[in-house]
């Protein structure tokens, strides 16, 4: 009953031109709400009217190789019963009820969602996926919806039963052919995602790679594997059969794997820990995988030898010292730019230098640039600006003093000990004056009084 209603809605909806928002959503809302009454658990009700079909030409050449031309065609993923009819006059891969449900995994706004298709070999292996109706003829295709900020990827395998099996033994030497305007019925076999399409930590974090399926039958014969991929090398991290339950290295829980989550849990992140981690799950004839990259990111924390404002003197010099310390991965670009009264800043040609890189014991590398400042008067009042750019940041990290130049204390010295030579021979000019004037009194009065 559940599916007779999204289908109806998934009609309703896609029937809806422009001018008529306000009608459909009032009866996208009916029927929500009866869905609601009825006490069915609900699924966004989504289609992605604009995915992309990877179509492929696949021919041997005079020489014998496979050459595989890729042409992008036009697509509509519509989720009904057997039996609908299309909504949308483009190639339409029409999923029909299942356990797995791509849709249960969704997050986030349709509109963040991009949707690819394309035709999946499963490489010579001829076998019938273990559900009834199911033929060994049936053809797959994978579904992939990528959330365009990086929230998840999720790769659906859709399987089709074609009208006449294809002869031979490599499915991709007679791919069936597919017309614009078919209506393809196909049913998901198997979903696998990951909501940690890239990741990006730093040193000694233990994050957790996201992987989880799910299969649309019981005890399903399923490996799991883990890989890293470095420097083009392959590093086996952990695999799990289900079929001889052997285990083989570590950070995924057994028990876990049983409920569909294949997660890995890493080691402290090390340099090495760096590369492209594979999640993959077998299911002959399918192998789902994502590749996840990995890279470790730390931030500089960025300081000046110097407070908010710096008062010198004129003549004076000083080493200003910018340190940009604790980031990952090389490179960081630091610049500096003078600016007063809120002008525009500029980078001006400053005499500047800078230290090579050091690296710390924890991994990460630190650098420092120094200013020489030999400011005079006219310098006085600027704004001095640090600024650090680096791979881990959106925006610089800027770190500014303000410089104040004062008179020269020399000058002054100069006054003072130039004022006091004066002051003394002013001194020693009058005092032997006053002296000789005082005796020469004294004479005149001692001769006058006959003494
Ligand atoms: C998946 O299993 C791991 C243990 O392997 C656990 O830490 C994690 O929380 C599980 N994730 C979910 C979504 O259940
Ligand atoms: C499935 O495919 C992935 C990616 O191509 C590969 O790394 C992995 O080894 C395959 N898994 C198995 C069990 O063959
Ligand atoms: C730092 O300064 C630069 C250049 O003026 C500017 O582009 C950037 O946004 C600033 N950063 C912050 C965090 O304000």
């Amino acid at each position: 009953m559940l599916l007779g209603y999204m289908a109806v809605f998934g009609r309703l909806w896609a029937g809806c031109p422009h001018g008529k928002i306000t009608f459909c959503t009032f009866a996208g809302l009916v029927l929500a709400l009866c869905l609601g009454v009825s006490g069915s658990q609900t699924l966004p009700d989504v289609h992605w009217p604009h995915c992309r079909f990877m179509d492929e030409k696949v021919h041997v050449n005079k020489e014998g190789h496979i050459e595989t031309e890729y042409i992008q065609r036009k697509a509509v993923v519509q989720f009904g019963k057997d039996g609908d009819s299309a909504l949308h006059p483009a190639i339409t891969f029409l999923v029909t009820g299942s356990e797995v449900d791509m849709r249960h995994y969704l997050e986030g706004s349709e509109n963040m969602i991009q949707c690819e298709i394309r035709r999946y070999s499963t490489g010579g292996i001829v076998m019938r996926w273990p559900v009834a109706g199911a033929q060994e003829y049936d053809v797959w295709f994978t579904c992939t919806l990528r959330h365009t900020q990086g929230l998840f990827v999720i790769t659906t395998f859709l399987r089709h039963t074609p009208a006449t099996p294809a002869q031979g033994k490599l499915d991709f030497l007679q791919w069936m052919k597919i017309s614009d305007g078919d209506l393809l019925t196909t049913s998901a076999a198997m979903v696998i995602l990951t909501r940690t399409p890239s990741v990006e930590v730093g040193f000694s974090k233990e994050p957790e790679l996201h992987c989880q399926f799910a299969v649309d039958h019981k005890l399903p014969k399923a490996t799991v594997e883990w890989k890293l991929q470095r420097h083009g090398k392959h590093i086996k991290l952990f695999s799990y059969s289900s079929l001889t339950g052997k285990t083989e290295g570590s950070g995924v829980t057994v028990k876990a794997i049983e409920g569909g989550n294949a997660s890995l849990k890493l080691q402290p992140v090390r340099k090495r820990s760096e590369g492209t981690y594979v999640c993959s799950v077998k299911i002959p004839p399918l192998n789902g995988s994502h590749n996840i990259p990995f890279s470790i990111s730390e931030q500089p924390r960025v300081s000046l030898n110097v407070p908010n404002t710096l008062a010198m003197a004129a003549g004076q010099d000083k080493k200003v010292i910018c340190d940009a310390e604790s980031y990952y991965p090389l490179d960081v670009n630091i610049e500096w730019y003078l600016e007063r009264h809120r002008e525009n800043p500029m980078p001006s040609f400053l005499n500047v230098r800078h230290s090579s890189h050091r690296l710390n014991q924890d991994g990460t590398y630190s650098i420092s640039a120094f200013l020489y400042l030999e400011p005079g008067l006219e310098n006085s009042g600027y704004q001095y600006t640090c600024s650090v750019s680096h791979k881990s940041l959106l925006n610089p990290i800027n770190k500014s003093f303000f410089l104040v130049v004062t008179e020269t204390d020399s000058t002054m010295w100069y006054f003072a000990v130039f004022g006091f030579i004066i002051s003394m021979l002013l001194i020693m000019h009058y005092i032997p004056r006053i002296f000789a004037g005082r005796k020469s009194a004294k004479r005149y009065m001692s001769s006058c009084l006959g003494v």
